[in-house]
């Protein structure tokens, strides 16, 4: 009997433009999954205390690089603060420990109490990073309580966005994991050095999956996933072939009694089934011939980073999901993925 051969799909080996690796226990128990998906990834700053020197974040690099090995290269961000230092920035940057620079507004999500109160505190920080080429990354949320959780990131680009890429025109400005129409939208509408991560998450969910069948915590996370329509709006922007949207997980690990809790913290981890996940979606919308781009191409090209060596290949070969994975519950947990990563 003649079998066909699964199909299979080679691209360059891709990056991941926006993950949380965590520290200690859970740093090794997550890295190698992240760094067998990706070659490189921006590591987000949201650290206990946060990574606000030069010191500190390479200091982490090296205990990243320690749980994946040194095939895999972490690329550091500063964690802005009010007091954010131009100099340190600048000195951190030029000794190329720090890649990029991350904005979280004070309080709209996980460790990000030391986040920025107000963006004019930031000026001097924003006017030497666009000096030096070093790029921006927001998480676009406003914190004001009056504001309804859902409208979050569209009142952002009217409240913030829309002032900070006319203030800094010459800024690398990154939307981090875009989440809504308007949000699209606004990035496509702006100039080439304003670009947007997606996720899977946003990708494969709206609101409803937060309460399917009754409160569903490992579905939450920030920004959190909203209605149909915006869904679709970010599954059209991911596959448009716009070299301003790209990939970037937001793969955020919480041990599941920090989730399933009165009080559950907001991150979903897709870290190790991430490619999967995402070539699902492109496959969907007819676009497989995009998603090196996506994955592979738009993020180093935006960042003034070379491409990577190497390919990595996915096949159609179907591939159940764990319920757990250690003590953390992955995003598709229990669920069939068409694709798997072979090599
Ligand atoms: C992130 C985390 O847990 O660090 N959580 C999340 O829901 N994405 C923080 C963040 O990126 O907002
Ligand atoms: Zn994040």
């Amino acid at each position: 009997m003649e079998t066909e051969a699964p199909m299979r799909l080679t691209i360059r080996r891709p990056d991941d433009w926006h993950v949380h690796l965590r520290d200690g226990a859970m740093l090794n128990a997550v890295a190698p999954y992240t760094a067998r998906q990706f070659a490189r990834a921006i590591v987000m700053p949201n650290l206990v205390p946060p990574v606000t020197t030069a010191e500190a974040a390479a200091a982490y690099r090296e205990r990243i690089i320690a749980a994946t090995g040194a095939d895999f290269e972490p690329l550091m961000t500063c964690y802005l603060a009010d007091d954010a230092a131009p100099d340190e920035l600048a000195r951190g940057h030029a000794e190329g420990v720090w890649v990029a620079a991350k904005l979280y507004p004070a309080h709209a999500t996980t460790n990000s109490a030391h986040g920025v109160t107000d963006v004019r505190n930031i000026y001097p920080a924003l006017e030497a990073m666009q000096r030096i080429g070093m790029p921006l990354l927001v998480h676009g949320e406003v914190t004001d309580p009056e504001v309804d959780i859902f409208d979050r990131e569209a009142v952002f680009i009217e409240r913030t966005m829309t002032g900070l890429v006319r203030d800094f025109a010459e800024l690398k400005i990154v939307f981090e994991h875009i989440t809504t129409a308007e949000a699209a939208q606004f990035v496509a509408d702006a100039g080439p050095l304003v670009g947007a991560t997606i996720t899977p998450q946003h990708l494969h969910i709206n609101r409803n999956a937060i309460f399917a069948g009754g409160i569903n915590p490992h579905a939450y996370c920030l920004p959190v996933a909203k209605r149909e329509q915006h869904r679709l709006a970010i599954r059209a922007a991911a596959v448009s072939g716009s070299p301003k949207f790209f990939l970037g997980t937001d793969s955020a690990p919480h041990a599941i009694d920090r989730k399933e809790a009165a009080c559950g913290c907001a991150g979903i981890f897709n870290a190790p089934y991430a490619l999967e996940s995402y070539v699902a979606v492109f496959e969907e919308e007819g676009a497989l011939d995009r998603f090196e781009a996506f994955a592979s191409e738009n993020g180093p090209r935006f960042y003034g980073l070379p491409f990577n060596e190497g390919t990595v290949t996915l096949e159609q070969t179907a591939v159940q999901v764990p319920e757990r994975i250690g003590d953390v519950v992955p995003f598709h947990a229990g669920e069939t993925l068409r694709w798997s990563l072979v090599g």
